[in-house]
């Protein structure tokens, strides 16, 4: 087992790592030499990851944690310090979505819930992480957002609005951290084939995903590893919804105009955002 790669010996904490893009970003992480610590609630699932991470890189981490939860997150960020003494990079990743219009009976406390693991445990854990990257005098937080967290969707009220939060808060810590030595970054991916959604009807997605053909979490994790070692401020993947945000800078109105032509088969099929297969046609 030799390990060689741009994160050689870099310890990673990477939360959300039990599924989708936490997952794939951890073992990608893993593969270009990290020491990975991954968190999530799930111990059993984080152990399936660590268990393949394992078999090219000894040096694995697991912290079943729930992000939401202060306590939690000390002790995990404890834990990580006793086993490697460090943490160099920072990936706030976890997350729940949940559809809904905002006239819904529930759409308040659904809301309320996502908040507190999308965006709240985003600040708790980058609180707790953060003393330690000072003292290094080194460190580099990269958050995740979403398309969504730039131009809201309709029947994605709640989790726009918490992706909308997440992009503040990072915008304001990059500043704030300015000449610290301690990097931060976000990244906005469109719509990514995970099982995020699943629980969602298909005729009940967001009207411009009834007619989006997912990206791959390989392209996310890839995306993110390249914004921590190049150090980019912002990614937005693909290269698409730069137009969108573009034009909803310029007018909301034109903003809105190209989010209902998104749910046009033609449109999405010339601007490539449609590649024939839907979220639910293909398989994670
Ligand atoms: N899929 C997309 O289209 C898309 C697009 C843009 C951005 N994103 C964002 O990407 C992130 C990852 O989502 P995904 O699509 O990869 O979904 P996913 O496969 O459902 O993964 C979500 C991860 O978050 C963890 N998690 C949920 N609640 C948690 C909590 N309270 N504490 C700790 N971990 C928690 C889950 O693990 P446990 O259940 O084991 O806790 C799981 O590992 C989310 O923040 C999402 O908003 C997704």
């Amino acid at each position: 087992m030799t390990k060689k790669g741009r994160f050689e010996d870099k310890v990673v904490v990477v939360t959300g790592a039990s599924s989708g893009i936490g997952r794939s970003t951890a073992i990608e992480f893993a593969r270009e030499g990290a020491k990975t610590v991954l968190v999530s609630r799930s111990a059993d699932k984080l152990e399936r990851v660590a268990d393949e991470i394992r078999s090219f890189n000894p040096d694995i981490l697991i912290v079943a944690t729930d992000v939401s939860d202060t306590e939690q997150v000390q002790q995990m960020v404890k834990t990580v310090l006793s086993e490697f003494g460090r943490i160099d990079v920072l990936f706030n990743n976890a997350g729940s979505s949940f559809v809904g219009r905002v006239e819904d009976s529930n759409f308040l406390e659904n809301t309320r819930e996502m908040m507190e693991v999308d965006y709240f445990g985003t600040i708790i854990v980058t609180k707790e992480i953060l003393p330690i990257m000072k003292e290094q005098g080194e460190g580099h937080i990269m958050n995740m957002s979403s398309v969504v967290g730039r131009k809201a969707f309709p029947h994605f009220g709640g989790y726009s609005s918490a992706m909308h939060a997440i992009s503040a808060f990072t915008d304001s810590l990059r500043q704030e951290l300015f000449g610290s030595g301690i990097k931060v970054s976000i990244i906005h991916p469109a719509l990514t084939r995970t099982p995020l959604l699943d629980h969602v009807r298909p005729e009940d997605m967001p009207p411009p995903f009834r007619r989006m053909t997912p990206i791959t979490v390989d392209s996310v994790a890839k995306a993110v590893l390249n914004g921590v070692y190049y150090n980019q401020a912002r990614i937005v993947l693909p290269f698409q919804p730069k137009v969108l945000i573009l034009a909803d800078a310029i007018s909301p109105y034109l903003g809105d105009l190209i989010v209902r032509l998104l749910a046009n088969k033609i449109f999405a099929r010339l601007l490539g955002t449609y590649k024939g297969k839907v979220y639910h046609e293909i398989s994670y």
